[in-house]
């Protein structure tokens, strides 16, 4: 979630949000939004109603790192540690694959993710 105060009085969907307030924005909610995602609740990263050329970018069509000016400076980075954390990870253990019967429960408000991912391989 991302924390606002706005300048100015602010209409959102037929209320006001007064100038001065603090309003919480649930940007985890708004990227599982079922009017926009289809299945938003699974993790498909083959997903055709989420472009990955801009997803790092402010002009990408999720949340997850803000949009506009506050956009997340550090997503690029982030993309890349993903990625060469997953292919470092790959490459010492070729059948990683989630632990049988594992299910990773998400934990968390203003960041969330489980605690723990099990995992099954096969030791060199
Ligand atoms: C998966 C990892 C990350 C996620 C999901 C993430 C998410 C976000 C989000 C949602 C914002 C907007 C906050 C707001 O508008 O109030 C933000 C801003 C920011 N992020 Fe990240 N971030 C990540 C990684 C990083 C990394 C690795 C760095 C630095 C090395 C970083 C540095 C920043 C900075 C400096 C801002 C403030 C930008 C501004 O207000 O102009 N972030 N991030």
């Amino acid at each position: 979630m991302i924390m606002r105060q706005p300048a100015a009085d602010v209409r959102v969907s037929g209320g006001t949000i007064p100038a001065g307030s603090t309003v919480t924005c649930l940007i985890g909610a708004a990227n599982r939004d079922p009017e926009r995602y289809a299945r938003p609740d699974r993790f498909d990263v083959f997903r055709d109603d989420l472009s990955t050329t801009n997803a790092f970018s402010a002009a990408a069509d999720h949340l997850a790192f803000a949009l506009g000016r506050h956009f997340c400076v550090g997503a690029l980075l982030a993309k890349t540690e993903v990625e060469v954390g997953a292919n470092l990870l790959l490459d010492a253990m070729p059948d990683l694959r989630p632990a049988a019967g594992f299910a990773p429960a998400e934990r968390g408000l203003f960041t969330r993710g489980p605690a723990a991912v099990r995992m099954d391989f096969t030791p060199a």
